[in-house]
């Protein structure tokens, strides 16, 4: 890993690996952000280990497990504590050994100092707004030794009253690192939409509302706004949800908007409806949540009309095992580790890689199941285009 940090080029041709998403979705300044929001990530990692005092076993070679019972920390800081020493050793400063049935790591190379101060000058530069996300990696790494150390969980540390602005700066289209997975999302929802009025599109886990205002701003854009006979809203949170549903209903005043909690792991449908299905049902980053993702897929091909379109907009690994900026927030929360594996459609927890997603599709039923952009072709060409729409539809 070079440092000071260059992030180089942006790869060439990438353009013509996107298919149907525009290019300028990926610009040279979004391709900065990502980058520099890895090295972020793989700095915090750095850090880490001083603050968890890991150096030591590092130097001698040592398990997850053992890690744990030197610290002295909790069972459930695991997952998170893997992702960290799997980012290390993803950026070559620690090997990893078999040992028996699990994995020890060791470190081979000088920690260096973590450049946080020439990161953020850069972002500043580059584009401010990625600030938001390096403030939630930073609040991550707050959390991990209360989490280690068991004092606190991570929802209670990253779910505090004090963070929520922290999660809508994050959460947010202004975020240009998180805004690429709206705006994929909703291109190829709009693709996929078909022709004519009186469109009913359901999304769940919606939050505040980031991804509704991407699609619907690019369905107004194409003239379809007027389309839409249903936006169903929903989300669990009820602070998320009202401060969505307010602010979509001073953007978009005449939309037919109805918000209401969904949860994924429970039926979709308002009984209501009885009878009627979606052409739409689309969540960004949501289903890999899903306690059994199998059947939260099942249900949603089931509220589809028949040639309706299920849509997981979702950040992905490229590879197995590849580590991701955002697992260092995430692999501290319950609801993302505790769900239930299957060995066909769901390997593990987590974000998943194309390949698995597609197949989660396939079992549960849903046709022309597809990853947008190809990412197991970009993947080769470049290694950290981390999101990916997960396209799947009932058959008509
Ligand atoms: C990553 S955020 C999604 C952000 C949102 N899509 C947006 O456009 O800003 C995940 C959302 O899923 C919601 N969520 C968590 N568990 C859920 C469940 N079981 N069913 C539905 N939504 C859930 C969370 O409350 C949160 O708002």
């Amino acid at each position: 890993m070079l440092r000071p940090f260059d992030p180089g080029e942006r790869p060439t041709g990438l353009g013509a690996w996107l298919g149907e998403i525009p290019e300028t979705l990926f610009d040279d300044r979004i391709y900065v952000c990502c980058e520099l929001v890895e090295r972020y990530a793989t700095d915090l990692a750095l850090a880490l280990v001083g603050r968890l005092g890991l150096a030591p076993a590092l130097a001698a070679g040592a398990t997850a497990e053992e890690m744990l019972a030197a610290g002295g920390f909790v069972a459930a800081f695991q997952p998170a504590l893997t992702a960290l020493l799997d980012r290390l050793a993803e950026a070559g400063y620690l090997a990893r050994q078999p040992r028996g049935r699990q994995t020890a790591w060791r470190a081979v190379a000088a920690l260096p100092a973590p450049e946080f101060a020439e990161l953020r000058r850069l972002g500043a530069t580059v584009d401010p707004r990625v600030g938001s996300t390096l403030d939630l990696l930073d609040a991550a790494a707050e959390a991990f030794p209360k989490v280690a150390s068991g004092v606190a969980t991570g929802e209670q540390e990253l779910f505090s009253a004090g963070r929520i602005a922290l999660w809508l700066a994050y959460f947010s289209n202004d975020n240009p690192a998180y805004a690429l997975n709206n705006r994929l999302t909703a291109a190829v929802a709009t693709h996929r939409l078909r022709p004519g009025d009186g469109l009913r599109i359901l999304e769940v886990g919606a939050g505040a509302g980031s991804f509704a205002h991407a699609l619907l701003g690019e369905l107004d854009r194409r003239g379809r706004l007027g389309d839409v006979a249903l936006y169903d809203f929903t989300e669990p949170s009820p602070f998320f949800r009202r401060r969505g549903e307010r602010e979509l209903r001073a953007a978009f005043p005449g939309l037919a908007l109805r918000s209401r909690a969904v949860d994924i792991d429970a039926p979709l449908a308002d009984p209501a409806d009885a009878g009627t299905g979606y052409d739409l049902i689309v969540g960004v980053n949501v289903f890999h949540v899903a306690r059994d993702l199998g059947a939260s897929l099942g249900r949603a091909r089931e509220a589809l009309v028949p040639g309706g379109w299920l849509l997981a907009g979702e950040c992905m690994r490229l590879f197995p095992g590849q580590t991701v900026p955002a697992d260092l927030v995430f692999q501290l929360l319950r609801s993302f580790t505790d769900v239930q594996l299957d060995a066909a459609a769901r390997p593990h927890h987590g974000f998943l890689e194309p390949g698995a997603w597609r197949r989660a599709f396939e079992l549960a039923g849903l046709a022309d199941a597809a990853v947008v952009p190809d990412l197991e072709r970009i993947r080769d060409r470049y290694p950290r285009f981390l999101t990916g729409v997960v396209a799947g539809r009932r058959a008509a």
